[in-house]
């Protein structure tokens, strides 16, 4: 038997698998809402059927100004919680688990109908907007951004909030050294805002917790991965119950990227995971059952994402299973029961 394909305990959630589809947006909201649609439903319905055990719902802001583009989801309004929870509903109704991740773009937000805020007024590329440096009571509102978010995804159905503090986005650009230039308690502790939120959410709801990071950003006059991998022991002791470890995002120019191949980001996954006790997702180029299995068997990870492989194909997961013969295509069977 696999340990791809075992069943894996994380935080109260129980997952049928060590899959999970990374948050990945669509860009299909309409009329700029912040509301699922059928499209959402759909989509995300299709991956469960495919036995993907963790679904993480793309990025979704918690406030309006934080989406990264007009056409990305929101859990800023109530108005939006019964569209989510017709999601939710599917999705569990089909035997995957779900949560939703929560973001803020930042500097990186793209709105046609809003204006970007960020730690400083440093602008993500030549194009992009100057953002608005947020002040001490805008910091305090963003919070509580964050916790009315958690509270509405808990009332919609999910049992699990993702923090959005990779890829470049409003709280990974509080933990940049260079983007956050701040002189105040938020510029003096980068990781503050993150370890606040954290806290308080846990404090405001009955919810489960995971963080997704960017343990380095590319470049080396920024955080180092060692940084990230204290910053990690730091949240475990906040009583989140997984970290998510991804890389990069965080410059526009990305002279310095390493190059893109398969397992690129594997090894900061293994580097934390050897420092902490919670659950790990690694995730990046992860494109077979043998390679996942490998990092499992390996301890880079406890957990597998998948974005494109899942975003090109909802039946990737099974894909896999029948690479490591535990589904037969032919008969559309699984050859082993899971519960
Ligand atoms: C179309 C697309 C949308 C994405 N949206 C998000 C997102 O909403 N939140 C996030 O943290 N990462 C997002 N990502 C990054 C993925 O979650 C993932 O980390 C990255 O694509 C590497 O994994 P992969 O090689 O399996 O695609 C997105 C990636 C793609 C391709």
């Amino acid at each position: 038997m696999s340990l791809l394909f075992s069943k894996f305990k994380l935080g109260n959630l129980t997952l049928a698998n060590r899959t999970v589809f990374a948050p990945s947006c669509t860009y299909k909201v309409k009329n700029n809402d912040g509301k699922p649609n059928e499209y959402h439903q759909t989509h995300y319905g299709a991956r469960a059927i495919g036995s993907v055990g963790l679904i993480i719902v793309e990025a979704t802001a918690v406030e309006s100004r934080g989406r990264i583009t007009n056409n990305d989801l929101g859990l800023y309004n109530d108005e939006q919680i019964s569209a989510h929870q017709n999601i939710t509903r599917l999705v569990k109704s089909l035997g995957s688990q779900i949560g939703v991740q929560l973001a803020h773009a930042g500097r990186k937000s793209e709105c046609t109908d809003s204006e970007a805020v960020a730690p400083s007024t440093q602008a993500f590329s030549p194009n992009s907007k100057i953002p608005k440096k947020l002040s001490l009571d805008e910091i305090l509102q963003i919070k509580q951004n964050f916790v009315s978010a958690a509270i509405r995804a808990k009332k919609a159905g999910y049992d699990l909030v993702e923090i959005h503090a990779a890829h470049g986005y409003l709280l990974n650009q509080f933990l940049s050294k260079k983007i956050n230039d701040r002189d105040d308690e938020y510029g003096k502790d980068k990781t503050l805002l993150l370890k606040q939120i954290i806290t308080e959410i846990k404090n405001a709801v009955d919810i489960e917790v995971g963080v997704r990071l960017s343990a380095y950003t590319w470049q080396d006059d920024d955080y180092s991965v060692n940084d990230i991998v204290t910053l990690s022991k730091e949240l475990e002791k906040l009583g989140i119950c997984y970290l998510h470890i991804s890389s990069g995002g965080v410059y526009f120019q990305t002279n310095d990227a390493p190059t893109i191949a398969p397992l690129y980001q594997a090894k900061y996954a293994k580097a934390i995971k050897q420092a902490v006790n919670i659950p790990v997702i690694a995730v990046g180029l992860i494109k077979t059952a043998g390679e996942s299995e490998a990092l499992l068997l390996g301890d880079v990870c406890d957990l597998v994402a998948y974005s494109r492989a899942i975003l090109a194909n909802p039946n990737f997961v099974i894909q896999m299973m029948s690479e490591l013969k535990e589904y037969d295509l032919i008969d559309n069977t699984f050859t082993r029961t899971y519960k």
